[in-house]
């Protein structure tokens, strides 16, 4: 269970009470924040391998986080980062070809996954071709293999999520929750989002909150009115399917720009 009333740090030393454990970091703009992002990214990498010899991340999906792959494919990360140890996921995908524009698989391919070491067998995509239920249930099967034995799913390094207007996150979406949400890692979901396309596979809470680490991005004005909810509104998750995050051993971190934090 999420602990309740826990605080926010705000980058000023600022203490507030939420409905979460959490930090919050707050930027000047996209650019500043996907600087921060990417060097705390780079040192929880140095720290996994150092630890337990590799880094596995799951990437977001979005418009959010291109800025952050493009900056880790260059200098200094691109030689830095511990790329032949790392292995990526993502925490959701949406149903279209992986050459497709609007893949998510395809968009950090392009931004990241291309420029940098990274072998090929290290990067477990949803095969989004398959129907949405097939693709859940092979995805599930990726994320056992991957895991420590006797697990379900991997207790991840780092998990990168993002945030719509309407406070969904990777593709939990405003809603009941679906039974499938609590028992299972992967879930197949149906939800028109701004035009993108709809049939999606998602990975659950379970996995998520089982991370050691989880940053959420979100900048704009946009998300001012869903992140206040989310961050200091009452308990509603079945509303705002981003309070459903909330790490059971892990840190959590918001890297938001003053404009999505207008409202805070
Ligand atoms: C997706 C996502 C989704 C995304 C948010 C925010 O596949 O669409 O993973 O959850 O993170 O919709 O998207 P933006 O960064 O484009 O606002």
């Amino acid at each position: 269970m999420p602990k309740r009333p826990g605080a926010i740090k705000c980058r000023s030393g600022k203490t507030k009470v939420t409905m979460s454990d959490a930090e919050l970091q707050i930027f000047a703009d996209l650019e500043t924040l996907s600087h921060a992002v990417a060097r705390q990214f780079a040192a929880i990498a140095t720290q996994a391998v150092a630890a337990h010899r590799r880094f596995s991340v799951v990437l977001s999906g979005g418009g959010t986080p291109q800025t952050l792959y493009r900056l880790l494919a260059q200098q200094p990360y691109r030689d830095q980062l511990p790329w032949a140890q790392t292995h990526v996921f993502w925490g959701d995908e949406r149903c279209v070809a992986p050459d497709h524009a609007q893949s998510n698989y395809y968009q950090a391919r392009v931004a990241l996954l291309n420029h940098v070491a990274i072998l090929p067998n290290h990067i477990y995509r949803v095969q989004s071709e398959l129907e949405p239920a097939s693709a859940a249930s092979d995805y599930a099967g990726q994320l056992q293999i991957f895991a420590a034995r006797g697990q379900a799913w991997p207790r991840f390094d780092l998990v990168l999520l993002g945030m719509g207007n309407d406070g969904h996150t990777a593709s939990l979406f405003p809603g009941p929750i679906a039974p499938a949400e609590q028992t299972a890692p992967t879930l197949a979901v149906t939800t028109a989002y701004q035009g993108r396309p709809a049939k999606r596979v998602t990975l659950t809470p379970l996995v998520f909150n089982a991370a050691r680490h989880i940053f959420f991005l979100a900048t704009g004005a946009s998300k001012a009115a869903a992140l206040a909810a989310v961050l200091y509104g009452p308990h509603d998750p079945e509303q705002w399917p981003a309070q459903r995050i909330q790490p059971t051993q892990g840190s959590l971190i918001w890297f938001v720009d003053q404009a999505a934090a207008a409202q805070i």
